[in-house]
């Protein structure tokens, strides 16, 4: 099938959910894609910050291949090895005890939220209000959604779940006052913020939420689903900021391209999930968690990090450069290979162009191109993206 027969296709029989691009992506190889009719792309989209090994990694394919053989599925009522060595994994990476898995970014979110308010009323006389912030994203089921800091996601939904305000990102000062004594029991913040804009936090705000749980007897939540596992050049985005959360939400990266989330926490708040708090049928699948062993093995063992830092800092200087050049280019930010270059004007143009030209990426808050490579990209498909780049940028 061509592109033409298969969005006829995609417009006939699937949920108008998203305004799609008028191609079908049908194969993948490293930084590279090709659509249904053979033309070739460099993918800076990288699935929105799934694809962090590129497309058909031979870990992941590996990984993939040989469970798929021994053992797809089995419940949760079982013990599945995977799902205990990939917990064991990412326990001794981060500053978690305990792993719930589930399928996606949305569900970590929802599990966080849940262990949350358990958390509160089974030692904080009740409590149960999670503060998150402006322009944040957490996800679209009904209480990821209602966290999300962004009307037009939960527009449509009333009435939403209570127990939920968002204060300016950024603001120490405004989450500080918020907080109700009575009821509320956790921050819940992206330590940058994707969707968002790609927002880097000042110096200090993150130190500072860490002081104010501490000092007021609130969780910290970090909402890593789009800059952990590796993304920032670290494994994890808050071990740049010098301060570890209580939990701390994974998905996207973390299965390779196959559905994983995870929900990280230390001891004292996991001892709230107690069996038959929660639970996902799928969460945890020998496949996906075969998968996620490869991808952090990768990351860990493979020099991944460090080609994302090395090659983050070249595309970071190459986007610099071209803001130099082309006034409309306000700021160019972000952290290893998540980076956004916030424009005078609407994007959408400039990445309809870029497609055009051969090249994906991504516009988030309608002003700012967010470029999410592989972390395995090369330098050579870097210079080759920047040069498509500026060709676009030179006729807007
Ligand atoms: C920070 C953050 N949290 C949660 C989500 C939701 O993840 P999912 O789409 O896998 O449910 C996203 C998705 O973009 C995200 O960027």
């Amino acid at each position: 099938m061509k592109n033409q027969e298969i969005r006829r296709l995609t417009e006939k029989h699937v949920a108008h959910t998203y305004a799609r691009f008028p191609i079908a992506l049908v194969r993948g190889k490293g930084s590279r894609v090709w659509d249904a009719d053979g033309k070739e792309y460099l993918d800076f989209v990288a699935g929105i910050a799934v694809n962090s090994l590129g497309h058909s990694h031979p870990a992941v394919v590996r990984a993939l291949e040989q469970q798929a053989r021994r053992l797809i599925h089995v419940s949760n009522l079982y013990h599945i090895a995977p799902q205990s060595e990939l917990a064991r994994d990412l326990c001794r990476h981060s500053f978690a005890d305990k792993v719930f898995f589930c399928n996606s970014g949305a569900e970590a979110n929802e599990a966080a939220i849940k262990l949350a308010r358990r958390y509160g009323g089974e030692w904080l006389g009740g409590k149960y209000e999670i503060l998150s912030t402006h322009n944040s994203f957490h996800g679209r089921t009904l209480a990821t959604l209602t966290a999300t800091g962004q009307e037009k996601v939960r527009a449509g939904y009333d009435p939403l779940p209570a127990g939920f305000r968002q204060v300016p990102y950024n603001n120490l000062k405004a989450m500080e006052e918020a907080i109700d004594e009575k009821i509320t029991v956790a921050i819940l913040v992206e330590p940058i913020q994707g969707e968002g804009g790609v927002i880097v936090p000042e110096k200090g705000y993150l130190q500072g939420l860490r002081e104010l749980c501490d000092k007021r007897g609130l969780l910290l939540i970090f909402d890593e689903v789009q800059v952990g596992v590796g993304r920032t050049g670290k494994l994890f985005a808050y071990e740049h900021f010098g301060v570890e959360p209580d939990i701390m939400t994974l998905a996207k990266a973390l299965g390779g391209g196959l559905p994983l989330g995870a929900m990280l926490a230390k001891e004292e708040a996991a001892r709230s999930f107690v069996p038959g708090a929660h639970a996902s049928t799928f969460g945890g699948n020998p496949l996906a968690c075969s998968v996620g062993r490869a991808v952090l093995k990768a990351l860990l063992q493979g020099g991944v990090l460090k080609n994302c830092v090395k090659m983050g800092r070249l595309l970071f200087n190459g986007l610099q450069r071209l803001k130099e050049r082309f006034p409309f280019v306000r700021e160019v930010r972000g952290k290893g290979l998540i980076l956004g270059m916030e424009l005078d004007r609407d994007g959408s143009k400039i990445v309809e162009d870029c497609l055009q030209a051969g090249m994906l990426i991504n516009c988030t808050a309608h002003k700012v191109l967010r470029f999410l490579p592989s972390l395995t990209v090369s330098k050579k498909d870097l210079d080759r993206g920047l040069t498509i780049l500026e060709k676009v940028l030179a006729r807007q």
